[in-house]
């Protein structure tokens, strides 16, 4: 959800952030812009809708220092007048902004009355006027950005560059930035994530939330923003794996990252008995545990308070970080939180983990991107290292999650290592699974259910999380209406939506509720639905069609979602839709 990104060095400085902001397109955005610096002037150039080939861009040429963003509209529509960068009323400096100014309208008329004009309906407008007006006391640029910083109520980072000197500014609270510098130390980055420079740098520095970084005469530094101090920081180095976007000949990033499943269910739980003993300890002695995520995380949260709950026999219960109220007294000393995130800047989340930290509780992790606020802020972290996920809806970042979450759930009973061998099983079957044969069939089946607009999903038991997050898969890239349910709920009122033809998705595993199942499946067929069956339980005769997923026991939510995830992309391709970009939808929320 918007993206921003700044460059000082001896290249084009123009290619390189057009580069850099295609690079964040994944995260969502409705229009974008660009301010370079040329001839002592600041030029911009802004447009709405995608970015374009990088090659045929050649707005302005011949600038070594710049900014850009992409932008997600939040207040004022989507125009080229509301997308950033925003001039000063002089036209000394632009500033670009992710996040949302919480006490926007109250600072608006508070700068109203002391006559600043309002070009924009945007919030970073009002960033730009408070800057100026501090300038009136302040002259200094820095100064004055942080001041106004100060001022700013909500999760915001802006960046902000200068007219006079080679001279960006940028400053981080809860929207991520993280700096980058090349080797030769002649280049600097600043970005929403080191995917957009990862091409130019490996050597990176995390900022946390309230530092301020300065870039000027090709030095960084490394203020705190409350009382304006320099502080110390330290460059790291990221690994290539980490890194890495290549369709690697696919057509589309969803389904390279379907495939790559059998691979990154490994990976997430590349960990010792020892390395997770530390989490194992602290659970076993927590007085509560609770799992935390938004989305497709909170399903996999869900999925893994399951395991918890089944194979650690632990009481863990699944929260939506956007649905804490009623927690926020409860959650205390001697309880501890797992929080699930892709990006681990999902806004949401992060305030749930705000107060869980406040209230003395610790915090456990399992995060895909490097060096995000969600992994800072946690006592355990992990990472599912399943390298960059590009298409906006999720695929293997929550296999990998439910995976650790498996394999989490068995250490706590002493399982470590049938667990992993489980898990190395179920990579092999999948190694084999994504066939040319299995594709057509689901192909086919697409053929024949694409004109309807209502699609039901059916789990129980540990396939209950997988008909939520099978229904989401299948909403976000064909925008048809599919809704999972329990299946017990079947007949306390969902029925009633069941009519001839309706086609509905029956989730039936070889596990102890599959007679349960496959009864609900059986209700259903009865009143003329258009039944489905996926899994690894053998095909009933009343399933039109029935798609095999390997046997996996307690992996079958992995090995079930994935059905869900195929007919989601070969849906999507045919009513041809933007499969890695499907509309209104933003990889990272980093806002509420
Ligand atoms: C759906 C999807 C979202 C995210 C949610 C949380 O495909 O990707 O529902 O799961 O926005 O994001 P993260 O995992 O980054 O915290």
């Amino acid at each position: 959800m918007c993206g921003i990104f700044g460059y000082i060095g001896d290249k084009d400085a123009e290619k390189v952030i057009t580069e850099g902001l295609k690079r964040l397109e994944y995260r969502g955005y409705d229009s974008w812009g660009i301010a370079v610096k040329k001839d002592d002037k600041i030029h911009i150039h802004k447009k709405i809708g995608e970015i374009g080939d990088v090659e045929e861009i050649k707005q302005l040429p011949g600038a070594f220092v710049g900014i850009g963003h992409t932008r997600w509209a939040t207040h004022g529509g989507v125009t080229k007048n509301n997308a950033h960068p925003h001039f000063s009323t002089d036209m000394s400096f632009v500033v670009a902004q992710n996040g949302i100014v919480e006490n926007f309208q109250e600072l608006k008329s508070m700068l109203e009355e002391k006559g600043f004009k309002f070009e924009t309906q945007t919030d970073t407008e009002v960033i730009v006027r408070l800057i100026e007006l501090k300038l009136r006391d302040i002259k200094e640029l820095r100064e004055a950005a942080r001041l106004a910083f100060l001022d700013l109520k909500g999760r915001n980072t802006i960046i902000i560059l200068e007219q006079n000197t080679d001279h960006i500014i940028a400053i981080r609270n809860g929207s991520p930035l993280v700096a980058g510098i090349s080797a030769d130390r002649k280049e600097y980055f600043l970005a929403s994530d080191i995917l957009s420079f990862a091409h130019h740098t490996d050597q990176v520095v995390f900022m946390n939330d309230y530092q301020m970084v300065e870039i000027k005469d090709r030095k960084l530094s490394l203020f705190e923003v409350e009382n304006g101090n320099e502080i110390e920081y330290k460059i790291q180095k990221v690994e290539p794996g980490e890194v890495n976007i290549d369709k690697e000949g696919h057509e589309h990033f969803m389904i390279k990252e379907i495939i790559e499943q059998q691979y990154t269910i490994k990976e997430a739980t590349n960990y010792t008995k020892d390395e997770l003993a530390e989490l194992v300890e602290a659970l076993k002695s927590a007085k509560n545990v609770y799992t935390v995520g938004a989305g497709t995380a909170g399903y996999a949260a869900g999925q893994i308070a399951y395991y918890l709950r089944k194979i650690a026999k632990l009481n863990a219960v699944e929260l939506k970080s956007y649905e804490m109220e009623s927690y926020k007294d409860l959650i205390g000393e001697g309880d501890i939180m797992i929080a699930i995130s892709q990006s681990g800047e999902t806004a949401d989340t992060i305030e749930a983990l705000e107060f869980t930290k406040k209230n003395g509780a610790k915090i456990a992790s399992i995060v895909n991107m490097m060096g995000s606020t969600t992994t800072r802020m946690s006592d355990y972290k992990f990472y599912s290292r399943s390298g960059p996920e590009i298409c906006v809806a999720s695929t293997k970042a929550f296999t990998a999650q439910v995976s650790w979450g498996y394999l989490l759930a068995n250490a706590v009973v002493d399982k470590f290592e049938e667990a992993k061998a489980n898990i190395a099983k179920v990579s092999e079957s999948l190694q084999n699974y994504f066939t040319e044969e299995l594709f057509e069939q689901i192909k086919s089946l697409v053929d024949r259910i694409k004109d309807q607009e209502h699609f039901f999903v059916l789990g129980r038991g540990m396939n209950y999380y997988v008909s939520l997050e099978g229904a989401l898969k299948v909403k976000e890239i064909t925008y048809k209406h599919f809704e999972g349910f329990a299946a017990g709920e079947l007949k306390h009122g969902v029925i009633a939506l069941v009519d001839k033809g309706t086609p509905v998705f029956c989730i039936v595993s070889d596990d102890e509720v599959k007679n349960d199942m496959v009864s609900a499946a059986a209700e259903v067929n009865a009143r003329g639905a258009f039944t489905v069956g996926i899994g690894d339980n053998p095909k009933q005769a009343f399933f039109e069609d029935f798609i095999e997923a390997p046997q996996a026991g307690d992996l079958s939510p992995i090995t079930n979602v994935i059905p869900f995830q195929l007919i989601s992309y070969f849906l999507g391709v045919v009513l041809g839709n933007n499969i890695d970009k499907p509309r209104n939808l933003a990889k990272s929320v980093t806002v509420k």
